[in-house]
């Protein structure tokens, strides 16, 4: 009647446990102390003095501690190596087991750092016949044996354990593979980097007027979509897409970018060509990031669809190409040419805003004002403006500009009254 007694108040206990465990399991916290948490209720609910958490490892085979309560002396983590034919003990068997001196080799290497002797009885985890981990017990409380009824409530609890230790190693899998996916893209993306800056360097070498502007355009043209929120990947697309915009300008007479006055129509043309030449140049080259032969063919695209070489309006224009064509612009416009003298920052930064949205993207040029504004309130980061810094130029002018922006913009929508 004592041990009927017994019985029942350890299976209470169990199901306890279980509505407990349940919380713990999905509780965001850091997988070692949930370990600590399900081993806990394990020696609870079997009495025992002594536990270890394994995880198991597929390649090459081993078990590895989590977590360990109990013992005077564990190396952590503990590691037992496993043989095939361990693996498929443990894959197999029904249940916990108890383990006597002369079996544990069925389950165990002692090619470990922990003598698989220590363990009296061991529980492989599983999911769906796929081995995860196992809990290994020592001794019990008071030396007792461990009895049916401990291992019956360490099968039902351990169904559980096992689908959070899957859980954790699906994660810890995915973490890793996303970590080196972003480890590969990023050396890619440095790869591609190096080599289009060497290529924007060689497009400007035509003239000294456009020295260095195709890797500003591109820097530019990146801080534009970073303030906008985009991602590293869309950043990146957009930083080397400006860096090649110009390819096209290679097959342009270098003395047309030194000529002091205007362009006659022949030159015009000539010049308008780099767009097409450009894009037919890039067309067939396999980019990492798509846009850029649009970037390269339509740069010059205005949103009233004043610009060439295809005269589209706004909506036709994807937005990538509408960010550098707004760098190419602020660029030009804040450089030297043979016949002037570089516009002012607060004067190139009025003439955008008077020309939007006719011929540039608000959002875009909303964009280049934050980062503007940030070179002109300073910090730590990099500015944007290497030389010509926007020191002298008021946060609050740049406010100034950005609300009458905004005003235009708004004003140009035609609400339902
Ligand atoms: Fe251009």
């Amino acid at each position: 009647m004592t041990a009927q007694k017994e019985n029942f108040r350890r299976l209470l206990r169990t199901v306890e446990m279980l509505s407990d465990l349940g919380p713990e399991m999905t509780a965001e916290r850091d997988f070692s102390q949930t370990a600590q948490i399900m081993l806990s209720a394990l020696m609870h609910a079997t009495g025992a003095a002594e536990a270890v958490l394994f995880v198991f490892i597929e390649k090459p085979s081993m078990l590895n501690s989590v977590a360990s309560q109990g013992f005077a002396l564990i190396p952590d983590p503990s590691v037992i190596p496993l043989l095939p034919r361990h693996v498929h003990a443990l894959s197999s068997t029904q249940g916990a087991v108890l383990l006597p001196k002369s079996s544990y080799d069925t389950f165990l290497s002692a090619n470990g750092n922990v003598a698989p002797e220590l363990f009296k009885c061991l529980a492989p985890l599983r999911v769906s016949s796929k081995l995860v981990g196992a809990v290994a017990l020592g001794r019990r409380d008071g030396d007792a044996l461990y009895d049916e009824e401990g291992l019956q409530s360490l099968d039902l609890l351990c169904h559980y354990v096992a689908l959070a230790v899957q859980n954790h190693t699906l994660t810890q899998t995915l973490a890793q593979r996303v970590a080196e996916n972003l480890r590969l893209t990023a050396s890619l993306h440095g790869f591609y980097d190096n080599a289009l800056e060497a290529f924007a360097v060689a497009i400007d070498v035509k003239h000294i007027n456009i020295h260095g502007h195709s890797l500003r355009v591109g820097r530019y043209a990146a801080a534009i979509g970073d303030a906008m929120g985009m991602d590293v990947n869309e950043v990146a697309s957009l930083r080397s897409a400006g860096y090649l915009h110009d390819i096209g300008k290679v097959i342009v007479d270098k003395r047309l970018f030194g000529k002091p006055g205007s362009l006659d129509p022949e030159e015009f043309r000539e010049m308008a060509d780099h767009t097409v030449v450009g894009h037919q140049i890039v067309a067939g080259v396999q980019f990492p990031w798509p846009r850029i032969p649009e970037v390269v063919r339509w740069h010059h695209e205005r949103a009233d669809g004043s610009g060439y070489p295809d005269g589209l309006h706004n909506e036709d224009v994807p937005l990538p190409v509408r960010i550098v064509a707004l760098a190419d612009t602020f660029d030009a416009m804040t450089s030297p040419r043979p016949y002037r003298e570089p516009i002012s920052l607060g004067a190139t930064l009025n003439e955008i805003v008077r020309m939007t949205p006719q011929k540039f993207d608000a959002n875009a040029v909303q964009a280049l004002l934050v980062q503007i504004r940030r070179d002109a309130v300073g910090g730590n980061r990099a500015p944007l403006l290497e030389d010509r810094s926007a020191g002298n130029l008021a946060p609050t002018d740049i406010d100034h500009l950005a609300a009458m922006l905004q005003h235009k913009v708004s004003g140009a929508r035609n609400y339902p009254t």
